[in-house]
């Protein structure tokens, strides 16, 4: 049985900041925040909040974790997460209760293993050491291993005994990858990258739709909730809608709500997530016409004919937010519905207040819990042309 109390960095990592609440307080206080963010914009939308959908699991729910290498006060290395209320400081992490056991394996190798080799962390304050970032994604569908170490530099082949031991060990790591990163900027950025073992790529699945996730591809982390999101997206499109699926990823939305859609275009800014879209399209064996083209939202939308062409917008922006010029240039060309997916609250009420200019009204505000002891969460709100085109 898990229980956060018996989380061994329980109230010193910064990862679980509601570790104090317990499952139904964290969806009230999420429930609350919301409400907050609503009555801002219109005091009369609050009284049809209900509480954020739950979290179906709420520990071992994560399908990607990212870890940071650090050089610990012994000299060793270590490899965790940022201590709560410190930037620059990290926790040493073993095992962490909301991602897969297995994982725990290895880090312990990793850490072992870059050890004894006498490998250094990155230390971003000089630009000086090697290892950045450790990336663990797993399939919750077939149980497979995507293993990515971001390090600064050109030297992959340095890695290929770690691989051999991790691989006798009872893993199922199906790709090892190494991202060279020696920009300065602190986010696991993908300058290029090598392929040392396996697949670039996870088959994992939301409900009955399969997906093909590139390694640098966008993929929501809880497969669980993720059901409940796109099912409520699901239950606001409307049969033969034309729509527009902005960033779109590798277009498991698309995919997913595909049955009821006559046409889907979707636009996305990672060229490996665009061709992957159309593939996981002929992966579910849609019918439906689809067209994906890589690019930014901003300028992709203002290059093509959208008058009379979607009736139905769906924009699925990074947690900070979409732009001004993007919510005008939607508002401007008209569409009857648009559904808007965030998880930043506040970028969401600047960028709302933006398109209710253009003619619109809140039909719907719902949320989904799928970041169980974080204070994240899921809003889905639909908007509808008060008059009609
Ligand atoms: C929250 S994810 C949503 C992905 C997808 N809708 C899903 O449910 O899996 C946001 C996506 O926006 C993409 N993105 C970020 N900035 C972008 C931009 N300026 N233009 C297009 N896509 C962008 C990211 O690569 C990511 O795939």
């Amino acid at each position: 049985m898990q229980n956060i109390e018996n989380c061994s960095y329980y109230g010193v990592c910064g990862g679980c900041k509601l570790y104090e609440l317990n499952y139904n307080e964290q969806l009230k206080y999420k429930q609350k925040n919301i409400f907050d963010l609503f009555s801002k914009i219109d005091e009369s939308l609050i009284e049809n909040i209900e509480i954020p959908l739950a979290s179906p699991e709420i520990y071992r729910y994560r399908n990607k974790v990212e870890f940071t290498f650090f050089q610990k006060e012994d000299e060793t290395v270590g490899l965790g997460f940022h201590q709560k209320g410190h930037y620059n400081r990290f926790v040493d992490i073993d095992d962490c209760l909301l991602m897969n056991e297995e994982n725990a394996l290895i880090l312990k190798y990793l850490k072992e293993w870059v050890n004894s080799n006498n490998l250094s962390a990155y230390d971003k304050k000089n630009h000086k050491g090697l290892l950045r970032y450790l990336i663990i994604r797993n399939s919750k569908k077939n149980g497979n291993i995507l293993v990515t170490l971001v390090v600064n530099g050109e030297f992959s082949n340095v890695f290929l005994p770690l691989i051999e031991k991790l691989l006798k060990q009872k893993l199922s790591i199906t790709g090892f990858i190494i991202v060279n990163h020696s920009g300065k900027a602190d986010c696991a950025k993908v300058d290029n990258y090598t392929l040392l073992y396996g697949n670039d790529y996870l088959l994992d699945s939301i409900g009955d739709k399969n997906f093909i996730i590139p390694f640098d591809s966008f993929f929501q982390v809880n497969n669980y909730a993720s059901k409940l999101l796109y099912d409520k997206i699901l239950s606001f499109v409307k049969q033969g809608d034309h729509i527009i699926d902005l960033y779109c990823g590798a277009g498991t939305i698309s995919t997913y709500i595909s049955d009821k859609a006559k046409y889907i275009l979707g636009i996305e800014i990672i060229p490996s997530a665009v061709l992957q879209a159309k593939k996981n399209m002929s992966l579910n064996n849609v019918q439906t016409e689809a067209n994906f083209i890589a690019g930014r939202v901003r300028e992709k939308l203002s290059e093509i004919r959208f008058e009379n062409d979607y009736n139905l917008v769906i924009i699925d922006p990074p947690r900070s937010g979409t732009d001004k010029k993007t919510m005008a240039h939607i508002g401007k060309r008209n569409p009857e519905r648009i559904i808007y997916i965030a998880c930043g609250l506040n970028e969401l009420a600047y960028n709302l207040k933006i398109i209710l200019e253009y003619g619109y009204i809140i039909k719907d505000i719902s949320s989904v819990d799928m970041f169980p002891w974080t204070p994240h969460v899921e809003i889905i709100i639909l908007l509808e042309k008060l008059t009609p085109r």
